[in-house]
């Protein structure tokens, strides 16, 4: 056994016992989290990993969701959250669907349902679909009997805490509900790292005496693992709109970074040596500067486009166009990629057979929302390409994502198969494995001229240009042989 799995497997060992013993006592507090979801499922696990004198219980209104995160085969493929489920589940981890229940006898209710953008009506492909958030708040305002702590967990428009608390103190004036803003940071593939050492846990709140007790409640559950300075608390307003800035700085680093790989591309430049140099800069730093096919994601664009909304509707239209900016440099990116593949194969792809490597928006997730991989993929099948799609996690989600153009495309999970008769190969997740395949072996199998586009910068361009490929690496000269 190698070291670190001994470590893991002691370590749950201490918990088990640590658990049993605390299944013993009365649990301390009773947490509920309502969306059992990519950020709800994994950050009440760790809540429950780190303190089994919690009993943490995830509820959904999907039946299906809640019978797999009870299962052998959980909902998301996150490295690392499968021993923290298993080491809590049935122990002080619950999945259940009766949400009544949870509600009633929670204590602090996290509420981490989807908020996507509205696609209907005012702000429509802009603001915000509150739908799923204003349900849960009536829910919760209908079924509790009790006072209740609820924390917004899913990243919301800066002030739905104060439409929460209207929502809430509406009609069941009964009992008392502090609501708190505590957005969550975690990045799909790192989530447990993420969760477990956090950069910073960030809660918003009032400054009443009666809010500021609320607060440290939650300030004393996360301090259970994390340094109390990591813990930083502000105003309910701050903490909602920090976590769309945050994620608009992050956007908008990567479309920076892609911008500019357009500009190496006609000049010669090499983005990776340019990126090194901008990064080697402490006050920049070295981090998200990775030019790629696009930025996906759940988060990225959602939230930029909230951010958007939310200044044009306080009339700050020169700050939702700087902000805008980051998203059409995004689809750009996607385009310019799209049109790089139609120029190199001598402007037709009719009826030529691509694969693409992976499919999945970044790597070490299974997750496709907002994924460049399914633009792309519409582009070249408006081509009248052929796909052959491979992808290690992804593949159940892409089908899902390109139901309507089935006939094109076929899925396979051996890249090699994938490869096999193909024209062009283009690279769209940044999955190791792609780093370490036989592409000699690929190259023998493939249509010639083969092409090779990667859109992670991931491969080593002059071996496989050595080899006999064409090669379209991302911001940078292309190694062609004709
Ligand atoms: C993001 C934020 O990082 C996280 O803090 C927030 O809570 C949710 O949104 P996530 O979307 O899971 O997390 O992944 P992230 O690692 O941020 O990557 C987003 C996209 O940017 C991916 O498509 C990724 O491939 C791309 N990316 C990232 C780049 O193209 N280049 C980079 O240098 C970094
Ligand atoms: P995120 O990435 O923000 O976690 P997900 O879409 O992965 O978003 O998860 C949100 C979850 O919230 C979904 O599993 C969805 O079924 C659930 N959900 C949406 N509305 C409700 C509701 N009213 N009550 C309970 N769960 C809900």
């Amino acid at each position: 056994m190698i070291p670190a799995e001994a470590g893991i497997q002691n370590a749950t060992a201490q918990r088990n016992n640590d658990v049993e013993k605390g299944s013993m006592m009365k649990f301390e507090r009773n947490i509920l989290c309502i969306g059992a979801g990519y950020v709800g499922g994994p950050t009440m696990a760790m809540i429950a990993y780190k303190c089994p004198q919690y009993r943490v219980t995830v509820v959904d209104i999907n039946p299906e969701r809640i019978r797999q995160w009870n299962s052998s085969n959980l909902p998301i493929f996150e490295p690392g959250l499968e021993e923290v489920v298993l080491a809590c589940r049935e122990k002080n981890l619950f999945f259940s669907t009766d949400i009544e229940k949870g509600i009633k006898e929670a204590e602090i209710i996290f509420v981490s349902v989807n908020t996507p953008t509205k696609s209907f009506g005012a702000g429509a492909g802009m603001a915000a679909d509150l739908q799923y958030w204003e349900k849960t708040a009536r829910q919760i305002r209908d079924c509790a009997e009790s006072p209740k702590i609820v924390v917004e967990k899913s990243t919301l428009p800066v002030k739905t805490s104060l439409a929460m608390e209207r929502i809430l103190s509406g009609e069941n004036d009964r009992v008392y509900f502090d609501v708190l803003s505590n957005p969550e940071f975690l990045a799909e593939g790192t989530a447990i790292k993420d969760l477990e050492n956090p950069d910073r846990v960030l809660i918003g709140s009032h400054e009443t005496k009666r809010a500021l007790k609320a607060r440290e409640v939650l300030v004393e559950i996360y301090s259970n693992w994390v340094d109390r300075e990591k813990i930083i608390t502000t105003n309910l307003w701050s903490s909602e709109l920090s976590k769309l800035a945050a994620n608009a700085f992050l956007a908008q680093r990567i479309s920076s970074i892609n911008a500019i790989s357009a500009l190496c591309e006609k000049t010669d430049a090499d983005i990776g040596e340019v990126a090194t140099a901008i990064g080697m800069d402490s006050r920049v730093g070295d981090k998200f500067l990775r030019a790629s096919v696009g930025f996906g994601g759940s988060c990225f664009k959602k939230d930029i486009l909230n951010l958007v909304y939310l200044c044009r509707y306080y009339g700050l239209n020169e700050v939702a166009d700087y902000w805008e900016g980051v998203v059409r440099i995004n689809d750009y990116q996607k385009d310019r990629f799209v049109l790089n593949m139609l120029n190199a194969m001598f402007n037709t792809l009719a009826g030529k057979r691509i694969c693409l490597f992976g499919f999945a928006f970044k790597a070490n997730t299974g997750d496709t929302r907002e994924s460049p991989g399914i633009f792309i993929a519409r582009e070249l099948v408006e081509e009248q390409a052929e796909l052959v799609i491979t992808d290690p996690e992804a593949l159940e989600n892409a089908r899902v994502d390109l139901k309507d153009i089935e006939q094109h495309i076929t899925y396979l999970d051996d890249p090699y198969e994938a490869a096999e008769g193909s024209h062009a190969i283009a690279v769209l997740t940044e999955w190791e494995l792609y780093r370490d395949l036989d592409y000699e072996r690929i190259y023998q199998s493939m249509m010639k001229p083969a092409f090779i586009f990667d859109g992670r910068n991931i491969l080593d361009h002059r071996r496989l240009f050595a080899m006999g490929f064409n090669v379209f690496p991302i911001g940078k000269a292309p190694l062609t042989h004709f």
